[in-house]
């Protein structure tokens, strides 16, 4: 994943970025209406991009997918790139079926989607033969489950990656960002975006985008 170039995109989705409401490709939003979900058009589009910008080989892997919003639109026009989600559907209204129905009515078709917790997963085989690009957490929200989200990322990545944050405006999550930065020095910051809470409710509750050097 070339993060730069993910970076040198993003300010293009907008009329005015980080201040526009809304991206300029309107599907964001649709989605979002049709499929309602935990987040906000900027979010999508952010994730989008960063899906887009996979090469070859490598793999988008989302922690915490709910009823498919993220997913159905990191997944757009970018059926050729691989794709995989993790839920344990232990949200209340979280259901396999409804992710499954929800991706069919958008016609976006071959994501792996592994359901079980998120930490067995990781910790697990599952991801052995994929190189993670970009990785998307937006499940627990605990300081150790948000530390644990980055640290067991990492066996999974491509060289070069992007992991995004979602939730960043939270304390804790803050901190557990804030925390796995200074212990992990192959990773960065690159985006930070506040949400709602600093006035900026276009942004849900926040996001941050880390770049992951393994040579770094
Ligand atoms: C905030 S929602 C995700 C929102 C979604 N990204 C969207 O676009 O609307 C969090 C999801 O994480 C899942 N989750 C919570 N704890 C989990 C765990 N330990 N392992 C796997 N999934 C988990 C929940 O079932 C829920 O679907």
């Amino acid at each position: 994943m070339d993060t730069k170039a993910f970076v040198r995109a993003l300010p293009a989705l907008w009329s005015d970025f980080p201040e526009s409401e809304l991206p300029l490709d309107a599907r964001f939003g649709e989605i979002l209406d049709e499929v309602p979900g935990l987040t906000k058009p900027n979010n999508l589009a952010l994730l989008h991009l960063a899906a887009a910008h996979l090469p070859p080989g490598e793999s988008y892997v989302e922690v915490g997918s709910f009823r498919g919003t993220s997913l159905i639109s990191a997944m757009l026009d970018n059926g050729e790139k691989e794709f995989v989600a993790i839920d344990d559907f232990s949200m209340s209204d979280a259901s396999r079926a409804q992710l499954d129905a929800n991706l069919a009515r958008f016609g976006v078709t071959g994501a792996t989607i592994f359901e079980g917790d998120a930490f067995e997963i990781l910790r697990s085989d599952a991801l052995k033969d994929r190189s993670v690009g970009a990785y998307y957490y937006d499940a627990a929200h605990t300081y150790e489950q948000q530390l644990d989200g980055l640290r067991l990322a990492e066996p999974h990545l491509a060289e070069e990656a992007l992991l995004i944050v979602d939730d960043t405006d939270w304390d804790f999550v803050a901190r557990a960002v804030a925390d796995y930065l200074e212990l992990q020095p192959k990773a960065e910051s690159l985006v930070e975006i506040g949400g709602k809470d600093t006035g900026a409710p276009a942004w849900w509750e926040g996001v941050h985008v880390l770049s992951w050097f393994a040579d770094r």
